[in-house]
């Protein structure tokens, strides 16, 4: 039997939420780190989390406003939008040797936090799941899974599959991924496309596949190179059949933010997209066109 952890979770919300529930249940325990507000109600209420997968339960868990102990890893789960914020909360003298795993969409943050955490404990994760907090504390988990890949080239492999181990016990679909780029490039080659298109034309996965299938095409394929220049694999025939096996009704996250007017992850994952594009030299349009209207929309 392996000792129970102490994890940090720096932003409750969709994601960070659902883990953070995951693991108390499974008896570690877990540090909520939030705004005071948010610290109160989890200290309060504990997570409640309804779930097809894992079933409807609440956790009890700790919360602060900053990490003032030693931890095994701080699951950092906040949006982009707030990175720079939240970071304040978890000083690199209290995190020490402990893993930084972010879960972020993005290829970006993780060389921010290697410049501000020991870089040989910063292990950027990938996560698929579909995940809302709809009130602090409560959480709306949809998918029908929760996939992570954990990476991290110079974090000691050791680490990542004891705590990729843990994330599977707790019910995830947790591995260590072989290649940092590779994991992060993947996210980032599927979720761009669709979340730029859907984000612009306002509309579900099913209407922007086929009425504006061209801008598709071009995006995925542009990603793909994009994602190729970084030294990252891309399949994008395997990319559009995926998004042709999609449930018609599927909005990314960009969109949703959007419909609520909440600020968008665009400089994280447009952004990023057009700045590697600009340094390989690859020559990227459309998507410089979507994120252009995307920003002036905003505006
Ligand atoms: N949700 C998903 O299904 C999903 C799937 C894959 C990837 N992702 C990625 O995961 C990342 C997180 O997304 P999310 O949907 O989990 O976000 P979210 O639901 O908006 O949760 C973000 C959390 O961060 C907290 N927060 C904001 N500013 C903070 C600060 N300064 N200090 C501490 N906490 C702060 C918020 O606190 P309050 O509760 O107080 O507002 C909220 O609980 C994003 O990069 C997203 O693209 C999400």
């Amino acid at each position: 039997m392996t000792r129970p952890l102490t994890v940090a979770v720096l932003g409750p919300g969709g994601t960070g939420g659902l883990l953070a529930a995951l693991l108390s249940r499974s008896g570690h325990r877990v540090i909520c780190l939030a705004g005071e507000a948010t610290a109160e109600a989890l200290r309060r209420t504990g997570i409640t989390v309804r779930s097809p997968q894992f079933g409807d339960f609440t956790a009890a868990v700790d919360a602060d406003t900053e990490l003032r102990e030693p931890v095994d890893a701080c699951l950092i789960t906040v949006k982009h939008t707030a990175l720079g914020a939240a970071l304040t909360r978890v000083s690199p003298a209290v995190l020490g040797d402990a893993l930084a795993v972010p879960l972020l969409n993005g290829v970006e943050h993780p060389g921010a936090l290697r410049a501000r955490y020991r870089p040989d404990r910063v292990a950027p994760a990938v996560i698929r799941v579909e995940s809302t907090r709809t009130a602090p504390g409560v959480i709306e988990h949809g998918s029908p899974f929760t996939e992570i890949d954990l990476a991290g080239d110079a974090v000691p492999r050791t680490r990542l599959e004891a705590l990729a181990a843990h994330l599977t016990d707790c019910g995830t679909t947790a591995r260590v991924a072989g290649d940092e780029t590779a994991a992060l490039w993947a996210k980032m080659a599927f979720l761009a496309p669709f979340a730029l298109l859907t984000t612009r034309y306002g509309v579900p996965l099913g209407v922007a596949r086929v009425r504006h299938r061209q801008e598709l095409e071009a995006l995925v394929a542009e990603t793909a190179a994009v994602s190729r220049a970084c030294g990252a694999p891309a399949d994008p025939e395997r990319a559009l059949a995926r998004y042709d096996a999609f449930p018609p009704a599927a909005r990314s996250s960009m969109q949703r933010d959007a419909e609520a007017g909440r600020p968008l992850e665009l400089d994280a994952i447009g952004g990023a997209l057009l700045r590697a594009a600009e340094r390989h030299g690859v020559p990227v349009p459309m998507t410089a066109r979507l994120v252009r209207e995307l920003r002036d929309s905003a505006r």
